[in-house]
């Protein structure tokens, strides 16, 4: 067993109904001390993922192993895994510490090792003051610091996290999202997340299998997904993008000339190989549009009409019109100037060629 294949899937398919694959296919390797996340949108297999990874779901085709072993054949009580849900399953007759020492209990942990790690988990969760509180005293966010050290103070050798923040409003969210990247360094357990939410994803992970139809679509780290979308489905799940779609017309080595139906011409730049006269999709983040005659030297350098400017405070959102055909969206920041663009008035843009990620898809789907 290497490093990287900790947690394996190989050749996994699960359908409920014996028709449709809901996860199809699936071949993932995770390495130990890992966090890696599962995202992708309501339905597409990720649950059933880690169901199937937790041996709650048996696969109908395929084998999942942890450490080399298939879990299917070994009882719940026997696997080594945490968990954590959106909704906290905590005893609520139970005190906080009671909650937290039951896992012990059943390992048989001794009743002063178990005190020891109770103390130091509540520390390490910020709750050392709420130990003799009973769960339905604390809020949302404190019975879910309470679920995630309970998944983890038994020291298990892999621990699941299904939406585990999704109950949770979006500062809470964000901060929890940290305490957990936090506690996984720390603690260099195996964490696989489950979201829909891809800055979620982004924030936590050391790579993030996007999934979509039961399928994953690209693995990649977090940058590497936003910089080098591998599909149409990608660049348009992760953060924003504008698509444009064209044919290429023209190809120097790594720089495309690519045209969009009503004539404008612009320069992506690719290693990818891509024929002449193919059908492109190019994807262009709204931050990479720079407003105004700035001087900068982008390979793209274009006249469009201002369609209309959103104030966001902390960014302006920019709505351009280039050709008869194509609209894109760019976004300053509130630090930098408008360059003179205004609303309704012809003002020009421009991006670099790497700027533009190309997708071999004609269509804007
Ligand atoms: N126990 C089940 N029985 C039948 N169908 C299910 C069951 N669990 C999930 N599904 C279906 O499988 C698909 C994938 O669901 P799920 O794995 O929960 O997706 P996700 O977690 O990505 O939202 C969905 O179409 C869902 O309706
Ligand atoms: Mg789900």
């Amino acid at each position: 067993m290497t490093a990287r294949n900790y947690v394996e899937f190989v050749h996994v398919d699960k359908s409920y109904d014996g028709r449709t694959l809901v996860v199809d296919d699936l071949n993932l390797e995770i390495a130990k001390g890992e966090f890696l996340t599962m995202l992708g949108p309501s339905g597409s297999g990720k649950t059933t993922s880690l169901m199937m990874l937790a041996g709650f779901e048996a696969p109908s085709a395929g084998r999942i192993l942890l450490a080399g072993k298939s879990l299917v054949e070994v009882p719940p009580y026997r696997r080594n895994i945490g968990m954590v849900f959106q909704n906290y399953a905590l005893f609520p007759h139970l005190s906080v510490a009671e909650n937290l020492a039951y896992p012990l209990s059943v390992r048989q942990v001794s009743k002063a090792e178990s005190a020891e790690r109770v103390r130091r988990i509540l520390d390490m969760v910020k709750m050392s003051a709420f130990a003799e509180r009973k769960p339905g005293q604390l809020s949302g966010g404190q019975q879910q610091r309470i679920a995630l050290a309970r998944a983890i103070i038994f020291e298990p050798d892999l621990v699941l996290m299904d939406e585990p923040l999704g109950a949770l409003d979006k500062n809470l969210r964000e901060h929890l999202q940290l305490e957990i990247k936090h506690l996984h360094d720390e603690l260099g357990i195996t964490v696989v997340y489950v979201t829909h939410d891809q800055s979620e994803a982004l924030t936590m992970s050391d790579r993030v299998a996007v999934f979509n139809e039961g399928r994953i679509e690209q693995l990649a780290p977090p940058s590497e997904l936003y910089e080098h979308p591998a599909t149409p489905f990608v660049a348009g799940f992760i953060g924003e993008n504008n698509r444009i779609s064209g044919r290429i017309v023209a190809r120097d080595d790594s720089r495309y000339t690519v045209e969009t139906a009503s004539g404008t011409r612009l320069c992506a730049r690719s290693e990818r190989n891509f024929a002449l006269d193919q059908p492109i999709l190019l994807s262009l983040r709204p931050e990479r549009v720079r407003l105004g005659d700035d001087g900068a030297d982008g390979e793209n350098r274009l006249t469009c009409t201002v369609k209309e400017i959103i104030y966001l405070g902390d960014h302006r959102r920019i709505h351009l019109r280039l050709g008869d055909d194509t609209e894109i969206v760019a976004k300053v920041a509130n630090t930098a100037g408008l360059g003179g663009v205004a609303d309704q008035a012809e003002a020009i843009v421009s991006w670099g060629g790497a700027d533009m990620v190309m997708l071999a898809d004609g269509k804007a789907g």
